[in-house]
This record gives C-alpha cells, structure tokens and sequence, in this order.
C-alpha cells in the first residue's frame, strides 16, 4: 500500500498548541499570520523572536496526541509512506515517526539560523536568550528554521516530496487538520489521489479540498485518525 498524509496546524491543537487561523489563534492580540512573515521580522525581530520562543516552551511542555500516533502507526504498517507536514514543531517525531518517512515542508521551530550566512544550530545546542541572537560567524541576526509567507520552500524537502510523488499513484491520501490555503498543498493532495486512490480529509470544517474528498471526517483528528488507520491497516 502507497499512503500520503498530509497535516496541518490542527492535528496539533489537541496537545494544546493553537492553530494560525483559529479562534484562539491570536497572541497579545497579533494575527500569528502576519508575524510568520519576513516583514514582520525586519519590522521587529525580539517582537517575532518572543512569538517564537513561547511557541518553543509550549511545544516542549505538549505531548504529542492519539492522531500523532495513528500517523506513527500507519507508516510502520505500509510499505511506502510519506508524511508532508506544515507544522513545525516536534510532535510528528516525538510520537515515533522516523525523519525519513516525513517531510517539515515549512521547517522546524528548534533550528536557529542566520538571516544572511549558512550558519545554523538545532536548539537543543543553544542557551535560550532573551535578546535578538546574532550570528557566530558574520553578525548578522539569527532568525527561527522556519518557512515564512512569501519564502521559497527549501530546495531539497520539495524534492523530497515531488519524488514521492513520482513514484505513482498512492491508494490512499489522507489531509487532516489543514485549512488547505497554500496551493501546493492543494496541488499535491490531488495529484497523489489522482490514480483513483482515496482521498480522506480530516476536519471540522470544510476546506477547498472537501468536494475532491472521496471520504470527508468532519472530527477533531485525534478522534478520527486512529479509526481510520484501523481501518486502512484492516482493509491492506
Ligand atoms: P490553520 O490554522 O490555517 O488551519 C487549521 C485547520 O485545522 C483548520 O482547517 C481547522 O478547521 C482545523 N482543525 C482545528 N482543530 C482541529 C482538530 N482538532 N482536528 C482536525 N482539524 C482541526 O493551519 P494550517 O492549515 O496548518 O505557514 O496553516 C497552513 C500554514 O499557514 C501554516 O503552516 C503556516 C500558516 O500560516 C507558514 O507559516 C508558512
């Protein structure tokens, strides 16, 4: 069996971490959309580095949830798997899936980087500063390993994905816990499920992907998923 998964914020929400578009999306009363942004860093980076760094504790302080570990299970029950994720943060891996099998398509909150050189660290190798860090090697501010709105995905996780995606057709796509507002995303749920595999979309509310859905699950993820995966392992 060839699986694709394809997750956003929301599989996430459940071990306590808000979505961008949400009700509780908000901090200190800021849309977090418009902080994911290189403007908003070159505008104010200890206000950015704040919202990151608290994101940084609550993700550290989160477990990763049933849907996280359905997920998990899923790859080591199918021959070939890939994860695509938005999310940054850590609960995917945590929750026991090896980095082989997923793709952080916009990045991982723990890596800090310059904004101008090669350089970077995971941060489990950095003292947590209070400040805007500058770069070791040539001054220049470091910044959160993450995509914002506007950048260029990275090179080699794009490709990670388009190769996956042409190794053919997968029998089933699952999306869960994304609203499916970034074209590629979009782009490559149908072209995974364009074989006639099936296409399940997990969300509680409808998203542009719901009229290709061949099954829509409108629950939270950590209810839906470990049910699914039950029943893609039972139906292999
Ligand atoms: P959003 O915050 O846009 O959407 C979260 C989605 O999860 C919504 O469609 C909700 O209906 C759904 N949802 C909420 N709770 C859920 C639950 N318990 N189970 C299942 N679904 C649930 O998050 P993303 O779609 O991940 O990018 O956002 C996409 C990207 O836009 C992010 O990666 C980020 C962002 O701003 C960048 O920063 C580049």
């Amino acid at each position: 069996m060839r699986v694709l998964v394809l997750t956003g914020a929301g599989v996430s929400a459940e071990s306590g971490i808000p979505t961008f578009r949400g009700k509780n999306g908000y901090w200190r009363n800021l849309d977090p959309t418009k902080l994911a942004t290189p403007e908003a860093f070159a505008r104010d980076p200890q206000l950015v580095w704040d919202w990151y760094r608290e994101r940084r504790e609550r993700i550290r302080n989160a477990q990763p949830n049933a849907a996280h570990e359905a997920i998990a299970r899923l790859a080591k029950q199918t021959e070939e798997f890939l994860l695509v994720t938005q999310n940054v943060d850590d609960l995917h891996a945590r929750a026991g899936l090896p980095g082989e099998k997923m793709v952080q398509i916009h990045g991982d909150i723990f890596i800090t980087r310059c904004s101008r050189c090669t350089f970077e660290h995971d941060h489990e190798h950095e003292p947590e500063h209070e400040s805007v860090p500058n770069c070791p090697q040539c001054d220049a501010l470091m910044r959160p390993g993450v995509v914002w709105f506007g950048e260029q995905l990275s090179r080699r996780e794009l490709q990670r994905v388009e190769s996956y995606l042409d190794g053919g057709a997968c029998d089933a796509v699952i999306v869960a816990g994304t609203t499916a507002t970034l074209g590629y995303i979009v782009d490559w749920t149908l072209s995974a499920s364009h074989g006639g595999g099936e296409l399940i979309e997990v969300n509680p509310e409808e998203t542009p992907l719901s009229r290709f859905a061949t099954r829509l699950v409108r629950e939270p993820a950590a209810i839906a998923l470990p049910r699914i995966v039950d029943g893609l392992i039972r139906s292999r």
